[in-house]
């Protein structure tokens, strides 16, 4: 099938003639955007599990195959070879940067790092136990309230400005929750550290005790990270671009990714997970039993860090955190009870009949979280750490939208299943 092919679509007697839509990966779609014009008639998809919300040229995944590419570039060679940022580059402005165009976006995020003093005050109204993932929210609408010249970057060259704004504080941000949550002061970051070290450094200093990163600790960081840019129209990219529809500026936009990733069955399946393994291991339970039970659905259970909407292969994600997860602990001698449950786990439900028919392999948050455990970084911090590495791809889907000419608000239909016309009845009339 190629550009310009058509469908025709039969609803009762009459015939549509439909236009397809084809990916340069060859990925064909039906434009049904003119059916009810024609006919009256909308399409359901609950869950959106078949529907395609755009065109976007920032990620490409294959989920029958395993593959994952970011505009073009294999997650494996990007993981084992790139840096952070400029992963995030790549992402956000399409091609991997030129040294003076890396050289100037690493001078932005350093120029960034710091939040306006005022800012910090937001963090006393925060009770001690709030999690993270609520304080970075609330704080990065607050940010967008710092810089109101900055919110409406429709023009390319302030974009810049913005997102290296944005992924820079938001990783003080996140530095600074944890540091409220320990009742530590909050730590500044460092002019001379890159992006990866300088969060490590903010994460686990202490103004009488300087905490220097080893180079393994950052690697495993840095691919974590990598690992997490961007997934194409995931729940938080997507609510990112719906909230960006309405032309609501870039930190209310990624402030609502963050939303949309905090539930556990998405960025917050990586401390499910390890909430999961752990309690398995606390309560001693037998991975098969916790399996069995995983199977029976009145127990409403899921295996968590397992499953994954798109692939229906193993997470080429996964694949790469699996062993980044034993090299690191290989390289700090840690012995983690936690990773034997897990690779225990993956083995038996690879051979059950349960994961093998729905096709349910690990996705990205099975090993992840016992790399962040080996870090150092607290359980309800996993999120925040997804938060951090999907900025980017937030920041490049909510240009891309808003580069679109043809871009419209977002605004599904539904099918109005509920009562039919009846009227009021006062309050003493009703039975
Ligand atoms: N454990 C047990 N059964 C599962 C699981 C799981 N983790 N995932 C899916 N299933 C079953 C599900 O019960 C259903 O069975 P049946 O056909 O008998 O009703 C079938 O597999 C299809 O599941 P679904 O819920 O229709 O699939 P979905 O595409 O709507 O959901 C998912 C995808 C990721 C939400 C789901 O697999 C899940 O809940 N996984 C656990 C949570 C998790 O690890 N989330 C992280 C996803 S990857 C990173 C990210 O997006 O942030």
């Amino acid at each position: 099938m190629k550009a310009g092919d058509t469908v025709v679509l039969r609803i009762g007697d009459k015939s549509y003639t439909l236009p397809l839509v084809v990916g340069t990966e060859g990925e064909v779609g039906i434009d049904i955007s003119s059916l009810r014009a024609l006919s009256g008639v909308i399409t359901v998809d609950e869950g959106y599990g078949n529907t395609g919300s755009c065109q976007s040229a920032i990620t490409f995944i294959n989920g029958e195959k395993g593959i994952l590419r970011y505009r073009g570039y294999p997650i494996e060679e990007l993981a084992e070879r790139a840096t952070f940022v400029e992963t995030a580059y790549l992402l956000i402005f399409g091609e991997l940067p030129l040294p003076t165009h890396l050289g100037e976006f690493r001078r932005l995020l350093s120029e960034n790092e710091f939040i306006h003093e005022d800012m910090r005050h937001h963090f006393e109204g925060f009770p001690p136990n709030a999690h993270p993932m609520a304080i970075l929210s609330a704080m990065i609408n607050a940010l967008g309230a710092y810089q109101p010249v900055l919110l409406q970057p429709e023009e390319d060259e302030h974009f810049i400005d913005a997102a290296a704004r944005i992924m820079s504080k938001v990783r003080t941000v996140a530095a600074a929750s944890y540091k409220k949550s320990l009742g530590q002061p909050m730590i500044y970051p460092r002019y001379d550290l890159q992006y990866v070290p300088n969060f490590l450094h903010m994460m686990f200093s202490k103004p009488n005790r300087p905490y220097e990163p080893t180079q393994e600790v950052a690697d495993a960081l840095r691919r974590v990270l990598i690992l997490h840019a961007d997934h194409e129209q995931n729940c938080s990219a997507s609510t990112v671009r719906m909230v960006g529809s309405s032309q609501a500026n870039l930190y209310a936009s990624v402030a609502s990714g963050v939303c949309a990733l905090w539930g556990p069955l998405h960025g917050g399946a990586n401390q499910a997970t390890v909430n999961m393994l752990q309690q398995i291991h606390d309560s001693d339970m037998n991975v098969d039993d916790f399996i069995r039970q995983v199977k029976d659905k009145s127990a409403k259970i899921r295996l968590m860090g397992f499953g994954h909407r798109v692939y229906k292969n193993y997470d080429p994600r996964a694949k790469i955190l699996k062993k980044a997860c034993d090299d690191l602990l290989s390289k700090l001698g840690i012995h983690d009870p936690l990773l034997d449950i897990a690779k225990r786990m993956e083995e038996v439900a690879l051979a059950d009949s349960y994961f093998v028919e729905r096709r349910l392999y690990p996705n990205v948050d099975f090993y992840s979280g016992i790399i962040l455990r080996a870090i150092g970084i607290p359980m309800n911090m996993f999120p925040v750490l997804f938060a951090i590495g999907r900025m980017p791809g937030w920041i490049a889907h909510w240009r891309e939208s808003h580069l679109n000419p043809s871009a419209r608000i977002h605004r599904p239909r539904q099918i109005y299943v509920g009562h039919t016309e009846r009227h009021y009845i006062p309050v003493n009339e009703r039975s």
